[in-house]
């Protein structure tokens, strides 16, 4: 397994461009499935996740051609399998979303359901319930959800908690089913905003994405249109942290500051000069940051996939910093490591409270999930010494050649490959 070597101190300058969301790429992917017709996408970033995805499809009869500069088409005339199997499912969560495409298109999907992970259990109960709403015969039948609809009906339907994935589910199946589908208690996050851009553009009729009430008037089909994925916020995010941790100035161009406004809040709070146009973020910082405490909601709150990001940047803040995670249950994976690298961490439930330190100091940590793992690249980057960052496939299975990114702008950080590791 490939690991990552940091040697930490350098203050960071220079330009990033931001990647395609992940979040918003995976269920535009799957969206693919609702036509016949090429979908053609720009600005799809290369991950891990997003190479699970489209073998997933590919394994349905989906045909996926890539071109140069993220580009890429994807065309399911021909489907043939129905179906999602565990050993796909279980390594990405994400895959779920082919299960309203395919009831929605073809009246049938059996799909393995996810198990637990490491951040929480995430059932997709909600998921379901939605999909019956609108008639649906939904079983349980050896670890798979097995659905069937002659043709979905639009229904009205109230989530029990705000769900990213399961709003967009929702959202994709009821573009096919009979009638009007309200969505009520709807997540508002930018990627399903940009899911409903594409919808619409495929001929979709869907009104109120962005905020929590989304109706869906049902079409009998949809056809091929062209899309650019949104830029990524977490990955933005991410980068900004870095520099917060580790002093510098960085310019992050196709970057979506409007997305972001929680998230550039806490880090001004924290100390940074960010400055923003439409599509390109400055941050700067100089000194050591301030603690700063926050609690994650949903959109457009402070998002839990900053949680760690953040949290790394208050190991080394003045003062302390009151955090709490109010998304996961166990997404406090990476304190256990950042403590190992010297930060002062005590966690009570879903409450974290961090006493900056002066400095952390480098040492061998292990990455457990995609932001923990990039919480212990910030760490790494702001300690002293050498870091090495085992199991980092986590990384790359949500952030683009970030270690290229970052040595870009003067990090000390490279990949051991599997041989030299
Ligand atoms: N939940 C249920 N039942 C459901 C669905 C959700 O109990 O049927 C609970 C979850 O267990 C969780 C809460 O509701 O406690 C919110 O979960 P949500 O469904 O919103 O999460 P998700 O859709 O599975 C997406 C992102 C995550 C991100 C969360 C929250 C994608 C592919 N994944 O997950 O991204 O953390 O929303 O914003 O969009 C990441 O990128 O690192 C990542 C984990």
């Amino acid at each position: 397994m490939d690991k990552l070597l940091i040697t930490g101190g350098n203050r960071l300058s220079g330009e990033i461009s931001v990647s395609g969301a992940k979040n918003a790429a995976l269920p535009i992917l799957c969206a693919s499935l609702l036509t016949a017709d090429t979908i053609a996408l720009r600005n799809v970033p290369h991950l891990n996740d997003i190479g699970t995805t489209l073998r997933l499809l590919g394994q349905m009869g989906v045909s996926s051609e890539h071109h140069a500069d993220n580009a890429m088409e994807l065309c399911a005339a021909h489907v043939e399998k129905l179906e999602a199997p565990y050993e796909l499912v279980k390594t990405m969560r994400a895959s779920i979303l082919v299960l309203g495409p395919l009831l929605a298109r073809f009246g049938e999907a059996r799909v393995s359901l996810p198990g637990g992970c490491a951040i929480g259990q995430r059932p997709v109960d909600q998921h379901i319930k939605g999909l019956e709403a609108m008639g649906a015969d939904i079983r349980i039948e050896h670890g798979y959800v097995v659905a069937k609809a002659t043709r979905l009906q639009g229904a009205s339907i109230r989530t029990d908690m705000v769900t990213v994935t399961g709003t967009e589910n929702l959202m994709m199946a009821a573009t096919l089913a009979k009638g009007r589908t309200t969505l009520e208690n709807a997540a508002r996050e930018p990627e399903i905003v940009d899911l409903a851009e594409l919808l619409n553009k495929m001929g979709a009729r869907i009104k109120g994405h962005g905020t929590d009430q989304i109706i869906i008037d049902g079409v009998d089909s949809l056809h091929g249109a062209e899309h650019s994925v949104v830029p990524d916020r977490i990955e933005a995010g991410t980068f900004l942290c870095a520099v917060g941790a580790a002093g510098g100035e960085i310019m992050l161009r196709n970057a979506a500051p409007l997305t972001m406004g929680a998230t550039l809040d806490k880090l001004i709070e924290a100390g940074m000069t960010i400055e923003h146009g439409d599509d390109w973020i400055r941050g700067m910082m100089n000194k050591r940051p301030r603690a700063t405490g926050f609690r994650t909601s949903e959109y457009p709150g402070f998002p839990t996939d900053m949680q760690a990001q953040l949290m790394a940047l208050n190991t080394i803040a003045d003062g302390t910093a009151i955090i709490v995670e109010n998304i996961f249950e166990n997404r406090y994976m990476h304190v256990q490591e950042l403590s190992r690298m010297g930060a002062q961490i005590d966690i009570d439930g879903h409450t974290a409270v961090v006493l900056g330190v002066g400095q952390l100091s480098g040492t061998t940590v292990m990455a457990t999930d995609l932001r923990a793992s990039a919480s212990l690249v910030i760490a790494g980057l702001a300690a002293c010494g050498d870091t090495i960052i085992e199991r980092i496939y986590h990384l790359d299975r949500g952030y683009e050649r970030m270690e290229e990114k970052l040595r870009s702008v003067g990090a000390n950080i490279q990949r051991l490959k599997r041989e030299a590791a």
